[in-house]
């Protein structure tokens, strides 16, 4: 039976040559999966391609569900998010150019969602893990799987670009190395079923020195297409348009985005959006992928690695928290007595989840944006859908509950 080592593993510039779980990516699935192992005494190292500044300061999710924050303050590290983040408790679909209030705490026995920016998740995890003595390596190039059949895994890696390769030796690989990192890769192809879907549209994103417009989320579909209100501060508001997923940035001005979001987000009541630089802006691509299974051998791939959700859900982030959730109490059962029951079910019981989130992220999407390769029946049947949503209290329901987060069991 493995043994436990109650030690951390070396320290950053004298990384360790063997680990328990060698972790690839400091995303928020490699992240919470260090600080997960950590609690339960078993050791990891994480080797991260990108730079520490690069990693805490790349723009990405706003939306953590209940249980995530439950489970950030679980673990001692919630203290900036519950003094920053902002708790909502409902959001707003607009079509129509009419409001209509979805009150999510009311509809789910009072759970709410917070909004706290993925990067600054990072840099809280980040900071406590270097504070707790893990090994986090940046910079990373070249990372290879190897022996992953076997049960002495081998990861290699050069921690310079022009310097050797070395080996870290473990136990375990856990692949949280994003959409197009080389984990999900070394499962062989012959093994694995890749489900997907291309959307024909893509998100327009901006960063805006602008106090809030609005206390709540707004989703508007207009048919000029989908244009979402977020917040992140006071002071900081994040806003998305509908794009052709080709366009160039470059052909946004910032006369024209904010054209667009005034078009798109103001409803008949006279509310307004309140305008202010845009200091970052950029595109992204919008797709629904998921990789069956999401383990070979001694190698398990969590959140991006594994699986890709539209954003309109917002639960890309807390689906690698989920995954990784699992992966821990499992690794935990098995070096705490041996059993590997719970790695061999890993896949079975994230893709059970994953599922119910690709399903809901698709819905939110394909009903709130506007699909030029679509018939006038489909379009017609999403505004009904709608309709539906906002005047059905079960339909309504239904939306909130998937909105704030499934049970994670
Ligand atoms: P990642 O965050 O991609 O992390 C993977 C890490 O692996 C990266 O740091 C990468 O540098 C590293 N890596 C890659 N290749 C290698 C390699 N070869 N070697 C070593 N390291 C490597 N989700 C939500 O839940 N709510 C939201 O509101 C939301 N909004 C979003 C808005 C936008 C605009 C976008 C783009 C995404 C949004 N998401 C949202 C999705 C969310 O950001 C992702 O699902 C989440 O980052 C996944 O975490 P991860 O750790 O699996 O992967
Ligand atoms: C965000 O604030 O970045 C955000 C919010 C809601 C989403 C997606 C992104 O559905």
């Amino acid at each position: 039976m493995p043994t436990i080592h109650q030690t951390v593993a070396g320290t950053p510039g004298r990384p360790p040559e063997r680990t328990q779980v060698a972790i690839i990516g400091a995303g928020p699935a490699g992240l919470f999966l260090a600080h997960l192992l950590h609690r339960q005494g078993i050791e990891s190292v994480i080797l991260e391609s990108r730079s520490r500044a690069e990693i805490e300061g790349t723009i990405r999710a706003g939306v953590l569900e209940q249980w995530v924050v439950d489970l950030m303050n679980d673990m001692g590290l919630g203290g900036r998010m519950m003094r920053e983040g902002h708790f909502h408790s409902g959001i707003t679909l607009r079509f129509d150019r009419e409001s209509h209030h979805i009150d999510m705490a009311e509809l789910t026995g009072g759970k709410r969602v917070t909004v706290y920016a993925q990067h600054e998740v990072i840099r809280d995890l980040v900071s406590a893990r270097l504070e707790d003595g893990g090994t986090i390596l940046f910079g990373v190039s070249d990372v290879q799987l190897h022996d992953l059949d076997g049960t002495a895994p081998r990861v290699r890696f050069r921690r310079a670009p022009d310097g050797p390769l070395e080996e870290l030796r473990c136990d375990h690989v856990a692949g949280c190395d994003g959409f197009h990192g080389p984990s999900r890769p070394a499962i062989p192809a012959a093994d694995r079923t890749e489900y997907q879907i291309v959307y024909p549209f893509g998100w327009l994103g901006i960063l805006t020195e602008a106090p809030p417009s609005h206390p709540e989320l707004i989703y508007a579909n207009h048919e000029r297409g989908f244009a979402l209100l977020s917040t992140r501060s006071p002071e900081v508001q994040r806003l998305y348009l509908q794009v052709d997923p080709k366009d160039d940035i470059a052909n946004w001005s910032d006369d024209r985005i904010w054209a667009e979001l005034h078009t798109r987000l103001e409803d008949k009541d006279g509310w307004t959006l309140k305008e202010g630089p845009i200091f970052q802006k950029g595109i992204i691509a919008m797709r629904s992928f998921v990789c069956d299974p999401m383990q070979h051998g001694r190698l398990f791939i969590a959140g991006d690695a594994a699986h890709i959700v539209p954003p309109t859900g917002a639960k890309g982030l807390n689906l690698a928290v989920a995954d990784v959730l699992v992966l821990s109490r499992a690794l935990t059962a098995f070096y705490k007595s041996g059993t590997t029951e719970g790695l061999n079910r890993y896949s079975a019981t994230c893709l059970r989840r994953i599922w119910k989130a690709e399903r809901f992220s698709w819905y939110m999407t394909t009903m709130l944006h506007r699909n030029p390769h679509e018939t006038p029946f489909e379009q017609r049947v999403h505004l009904a859908d709608l309709d539906y949503v906002v005047h059905s209290r079960a339909a309504m329901t239904a939306l909130a509950e998937n909105y704030v987060g499934l049970p994670m069991e």
